[in-house]
């Protein structure tokens, strides 16, 4: 079955462009970044590898790690990531998954045969610290990711990790959040000292807690 929110990311042992990896002993205490691409020497995937490369240190300071899949080997990557710092500005410089038996692939569902027959599609799982899976993306091999919004999804989830809030539509770091509806108005008092308003009884906004 299909790896759905709230489970635990399954572990596995693979070889990457940093050498072989645990993933649970690459993620330790942090957060983690699992994300697929269809194949090596493609132009989406060129894009996409080299953003996450140029803003990496964004993924660094929200204590997150990155790690891509794909079924092309080692080696591939390797030679590729010259390409990627030609184009993009940026070789790799996190691991790239050599998954040419597509352990991983299989292990997180990250082949849509019926999309693409034999290679990965463009998943990301955000791994949490307890390595449950907090957020899934599953984009087809044509619409390069947005790295905004995974960071976007990476600040809201790790608000909502920190305090007893939701994030409203379009929701972007600095904005005001939504208390959860199951803390009472003078529980919501004591937690948010900043005051929240009230819209409707269950629609109650309060200032980014750690703002
Ligand atoms: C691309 O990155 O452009 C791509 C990769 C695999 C299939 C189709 C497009």
């Amino acid at each position: 079955m299909a790896i759905q929110l709230g489970d635990v990311a399954p572990n596995f042992q693979a070889d990457t462009t940093e050498g072989p990896i645990d993933l649970y002993e690459y993620l330790g205490d942090g957060w983690g970044i699992l994300f697929s691409h269809p194949a090596d020497f493609t132009p989406v995937c060129t894009t996409e590898l080299g953003a996450f490369a140029n803003r990496k240190d964004e993924f660094t300071k929200r204590n997150t790690k990155l790690i891509g899949v794909s079924v092309d080997s080692v080696e591939s990557h390797k030679g590729w990531s010259k390409d990627i710092a030609d184009t993009q500005g940026s070789a790799l410089n996190y691991p790239l998954i050599g998954d040419e038996d597509r352990k991983v692939a299989d292990l997180y569902g990250m082949i849509h045969p019926n999309a693409l027959a034999t290679l990965t599609v463009r998943s990301v799982f955000v791994i949490g610290p307890d390595k449950t899976v907090r957020l899934t993306l599953t984009y087809p091999a044509s619409v390069g990711r947005n790295i905004d919004e995974i960071l976007r999804v990476l600040d809201a989830l790790q608000l909502g990790a920190e305090y007893p809030v939701s994030t409203p539509v379009d929701w972007t770091d600095g904005k005001d959040v939504i208390v959860s509806p199951a803390l009472s108005d003078d529980e919501a008092n004591e937690r948010f000292p900043k005051g929240f308003t009230t819209q409707k009884p269950y629609l109650r906004l309060t200032p980014q807690p750690n703002r």
